[in-house]
């Protein structure tokens, strides 16, 4: 990217661009980050990524197999959970369906159940300028969310809301088959990675995702950097970590 417009698009995260003291080449720069060894990596990926979690008896199981517009059909009418009784409408993701990135978030806000669209509220616009510090933009990703329903009052999801629709994105990760799952924030990140860990624990890791074994990587929550904007520079180097690990995926 021209470097230029990153130093824009850092700015705009609230990152004051490095610079590189004498005699520091970029190579020895990018060393002094922390680092999870590959091998380290792996093992935390195959200790932590638990196998499929337990369905909750009364909803029926996802039929297979479905296509794009089967599943946002199913996902549209879905009743699995009394969020559907409270929602305007369901947020079923966006993007670009061959997007080597998967973005996920927790559940959609008051913003993205008016519009139908996830993160398109001020958390967002942050996600989209942590995107473009990288190189990417939003419509070269994937954004979805654990939750395609609007919790009440932006309360927490509750775990057997997050059991009843995380079919969906499993669905939706196997349609896309991304290179890398960006998961932002710690319920989707703890709901993804099946522990409660805090996520001050989980960033800066690679860990592995379903039976794909897709690379994951976990960050701050774009309304957490909203809130705590000491933290945005973690999160550029939690961005600049999962970039590294997707550059590893030949696909
Ligand atoms: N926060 C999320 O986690 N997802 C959205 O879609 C919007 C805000």
């Amino acid at each position: 990217m021209n470097p230029a417009l990153r130093k824009e698009y850092l700015r705009a995260l609230g990152i004051t661009p490095w610079v590189l003291r004498a005699g520091k080449t970029s190579e020895t720069a990018a060393a002094a980050l922390p680092r999870v060894e590959e091998s380290q990596a792996r093992a935390v990926g195959a200790s932590v990524v638990p196998s499929a979690p337990p369905r909750a008896p009364q909803a029926p199981p996802l039929e297979e197999n479905l296509s794009w517009e089967q599943l946002r059909s199913r996902v549209a009418a879905c009743t699995r959970c009394a969020l559907s009784k409270t929602r305007t409408q369901t947020v079923f993701g966006v993007g670009d369906p061959n997007a080597d990135w998967l973005v996920v978030g927790e559940a959609p806000g008051a913003e993205e159940d008016r519009r139908g669209e996830p993160f398109v509220g001020r958390a967002g616009q942050l996600l989209d300028s942590m995107l473009r510090a990288i190189g990417l933009a939003r419509g070269q990703v994937y954004i979805a969310n654990v939750l395609k329903c609007r919790p009440p009052g932006n309360r927490d999801p509750a775990p057997a809301e997050c059991t009843e629709c995380l079919p969906y994105l499993e669905r939706q990760i196997a349609l896309l088959k991304p290179k890398i799952m960006l998961a932002v924030g710690r319920i989707a990140a703890q709901n993804l990675l099946k522990t409660d860990s805090p996520l001050s624990k989980l960033r800066q890791q690679e860990y592995r995702f379903g039976a794909a074994r897709v690379p994951l990587v976990v960050t701050y929550h774009p309304a957490y950097l909203l809130r705590t904007p000491t933290d945005k520079r973690k999160a550029w180097e939690d961005l600049k970590f999962a970039r590294e690990v997707c550059a590893r995926v030949d696909r």
